[in-house]
């Protein structure tokens, strides 16, 4: 068991994956049953989730999502390394007309729990309107963000981002992918 630091640190956001190895809809029904347990403003729970692991409804999925912005010469991920299942997180526009916090409380639950499972994945937000269509959405549902999940085939490392310095993921010869992060030094401010 790691501790929580740990789990932290390796739940990072993956993009590439063994297409080889499925995604349980048991697994996928407890990562929402962890987002179902977190936090609510005013206790609404406006979120809804509808969970894919099938490969055909999949392949309607992947097309509308974009990948990676700053890895410019990279277009998302090859057929062999796609995602296997998928989280849609949906706003129940009949109960709240927004939930950021909500959404960002549920979707770290839900990685965390992928990570403790040996999976992980990308919250993309980057999607195309035509994906609610693509999937026979009910219209009072709107798609706030689609988590990407799969068991991980690739490699992620956090490094230190100088100070006023990039902050631009990026990928080395090796395919290594680096994120940067802000030191503690830079977002203390202190009082
Ligand atoms: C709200 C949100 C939306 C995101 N949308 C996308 C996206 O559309 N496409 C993508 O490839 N990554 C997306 N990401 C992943 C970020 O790029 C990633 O979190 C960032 O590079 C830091 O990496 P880390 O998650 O390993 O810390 C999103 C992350 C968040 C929190």
């Amino acid at each position: 068991m790691k501790n929580l630091k740990e789990l932290i640190t390796s739940t990072r956001t993956f993009r590439r994956f063994r297409q080889d190895v499925p995604v349980e809809t048991e697994t996928l029904l407890e990562l929402i049953e962890l987002a179902r347990l977190g936090g609510s403003a005013r206790n609404a729970q406006p979120l809804k989730y509808a969970v894919c692991n099938k490969p055909s409804i999949n392949e309607r999925i992947f097309p509308h999502l974009g990948w990676a912005g700053y890895l410019t010469d990279w277009s998302g991920p090859a057929e062999g390394e796609r995602p296997t299942a998928y989280i849609i997180c949906l706003l129940d526009t009949t109960i709240s007309t927004e939930a950021e916090c909500d959404l960002g409380i549920a979707t770290q639950n839900i990685l965390l729990g992928a990570t403790t499972k040996g999976l992980g994945g990308c919250r993309i937000g980057s999607i195309s309107n035509k994906l609610h269509s693509a999937l026979n959405l009910p219209p009072h549902l709107k798609i706030l963000l689609v988590i990407a999940l799969g068991r991980p085939d690739e490699t992620v490392l956090l490094e230190k981002s100088e100070k006023g310095g990039g902050i631009k993921y990026w990928r080395d010869k090796d395919e290594v992918h680096h994120v940067p992060k802000r030191s503690l030094e830079e977002i203390r401010l202190p009082l």
